[in-house]
């Protein structure tokens, strides 16, 4: 029987700048969102009888109705309506979870794609990205994947249309005891930051053009040269996490120490955290200069690189 394998890789927050509240509840957001070759694998194969099984290696990851995958099977094979369809999925999981790394996104983008293939449905891409939204607000980027500006909740895209971003070296760290939720962070944000919050489209509107304009896509556009220092990161999600959990405080000061790092943040909301590098090279030797201090706090760590890739089936 046809078995379809999906690669769903990582991304990181490059920029996350919380411009305000919007009137669905959700925050409105100024974001860059880069994909690292750090993926999971959705293996995916047809069956006959409607349902819509989900295992994973992983056995702390829930595999039920609530996990983004299945949500993403039902949605689809709700809207193309054809409720004889079934699936059986596996998922390889690599990317840790609860991490701020849109883990979960990505794996409900694999499903959407994989299982479009998969059914024969022929849904076009932009049909795709608007499930995609509906799912989550990081869904559509994991879709596309590369390095983009991202507005709205999250699920506006705008492509950085000066030359193609570098494949930098990330060393990415997350200790495995320690996870944040989403909406607790965004929750510790509007209740500590509200007072500085915008409100109107207008003053929105400059911070994504000085975004577009600033010193990050500067350094993103500089490709492999990066003669010139990269700014400081702009994180405001890690604004209010940091104080908070101790080890994003020990790992970003284990970071802060690299001489060759380009720049140190966490991920979206955390608690992943990582160093840029002008390479893969770089990482991997600035992995090896924390490998003792990591292994004494406990720390995961991970050598990557960013990529031009977003969800994609393994031909
Ligand atoms: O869209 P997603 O399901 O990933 O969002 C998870 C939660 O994160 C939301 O329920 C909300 O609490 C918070 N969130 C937000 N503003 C965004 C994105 C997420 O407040 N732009």
């Amino acid at each position: 029987m046809a078995t379809i394998t999906v690669t769903a890789p990582a991304k990181i927050n490059l920029h996350l700048e919380v411009l305000g509240q919007r009137p669905d509840g959700f925050h409105e957001l100024a974001m860059v969102m880069q994909t690292i070759d750090l993926v999971d694998v959705l293996e995916l194969s047809p069956t006959a009888d409607a349902s819509l099984e989900l295992s994973c290696d992983q056995p702390e990851l829930p595999t039920d109705g609530s996990n983004l995958i299945v949500k993403a099977g039902a949605l689809l094979r709700e809207r193309s309506g054809l409720p004889e369809l079934g699936a059986r999925m596996h998922l390889r999981k690599r990317i840790p979870i609860g991490a701020g790394l849109a883990g979960g996104s990505s794996n409900g983008g694999a499903a959407l794609v994989g299982l479009n293939a998969l059914w024969g449905l022929g849904h076009t891409p932009e049909a795709l990205v608007a499930m995609a939204a509906e799912l989550g607000s990081d869904m559509p980027f994991c879709l596309a994947g590369g390095c983009q500006l991202c507005f709205g909740r999250g699920e506006v895209l705008e492509p950085i249309t000066a030359s193609p971003p570098p494949s930098l070296g990330v060393l990415l760290v997350k200790h495995p005891q320690s996870s944040v939720s989403t909406p607790w962070a965004y929750g510790r944000c509007q209740a500590l930051r509200s007072d500085r919050y915008l409100s109107s489209e207008l003053e929105f509107e400059q911070r994504r053009t000085a975004l577009r304009q600033g010193p990050l896509l500067e350094a993103l556009s500089r490709g492999g040269q990066q003669t010139v220092a990269w700014p400081p990161l702009r994180n405001d999600l890690q604004l209010v996490v940091e104080p908070e959990l101790p080890v994003v405080q020990q790992g970003l000061a284990l970071l802060r120490q690299l001489p060759d790092a380009l720049a140190v943040a966490m991920s979206g909301s955390g608690p992943s955290l990582y160093a840029l590098f002008k390479d893969r090279q770089g990482a991997a030797q600035a992995e090896q200069v924390l490998a003792d201090a990591f292994e004494q706090s406990g720390f995961d760590c991970w050598v990557c690189t960013t990529t031009s890739c977003g969800v994609s089936v393994v031909p």
